[in-house]
């Protein structure tokens, strides 16, 4: 299962994501009780063609492969684990997410205390992008029968912050067969606000072929010198 991804002429290995990783965050207790612990995403990080490197590694970029085969988690669709990133000055780190292949639900949420402050949900197709903006933890869900593939450009000297959703359970929303249902683990929890990504495309063409045009990655390393790339986003 730890399928190896061509990359740039090179074969990349996984960091593979296995279900136990995850039991703090899946929704459906009973089925997980009964579940065996099987690999659920891969995750192919920082990878670059001939030439790229230096370039890349010089403006603090990375770019990454995320591959999420369909698989219902009992009765929950399968997601990323889901985090924070950490603050740049006075704002979170941002990513840049493109979709390679298949269907994507982005799940985003504001405030990583008690409340969640403000909840959305980006749905990306095949070619699709989404900026993660400052401020936002998010998940990634397959709502599919179809793999997911899905590239991500991001600053790659922050860490992931992973405990505030672990603490919590999850997310504050699961994306479950029976639709969404709320984390009742906070206290709070307001109406899931929906988009398209389309409506918030800033960026033309895949994304890896950015790295062409770096200076309109920079928003990744510095976005608090770039607020407008947030600004323009519908939903922000
Ligand atoms: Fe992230």
């Amino acid at each position: 299962m730890r399928k190896k991804l061509k990359f740039g002429g090179r074969k990349v290995e996984p960091d593979v994501r296995m279900l136990y990783d995850m039991e703090e965050v899946v929704y459906d207790k009973d089925w997980l009780k009964g579940a065996e612990n099987v690999p659920l995403y891969f995750m192919y990080r920082d990878l670059y063609k001939q030439g790229d490197e230096k370039r890349i590694k010089e403006r603090g970029l990375r770019y990454d492969i995320t591959v999420i085969p369909p698989k219902m988690l009992g009765k929950e669709y399968v997601k990323t684990k889901g985090h924070f990133h950490e603050t740049a000055k006075n704002m979170t780190y941002p990513e840049l997410y493109g979709v390679l292949e298949g269907s994507a639900h982005y799940l985003l949420q504001k405030g990583r205390g008690e409340e969640a402050e403000r909840t959305v949900l980006v749905k990306a197709e095949k070619g699709d992008k989404v900026i993660i903006p400052p401020g936002y933890g998010h998940i990634t869900i397959n709502p599919t029968s179809e793999k997911l593939k899905m590239a991500n450009w991001v600053f790659r000297n922050f860490d992931s912050v992973y405990g505030p959703i672990v603490e919590k359970g999850g997310a504050a929303w699961f994306e479950t067969d029976e639709g969404f249902k709320r984390n009742d683990n906070y206290s709070k929890v307001p109406e899931l606000e929906v988009f398209k990504a389309s409506e918030n495309d800033q960026f033309e063409g895949e994304i890896y072929s950015l790295i062409e045009d770096p200076g309109k990655l920079d928003f990744l390393s510095s976005p608090e010198q770039n607020k407008k790339v947030f600004e323009d986003l519908e939903f922000f």
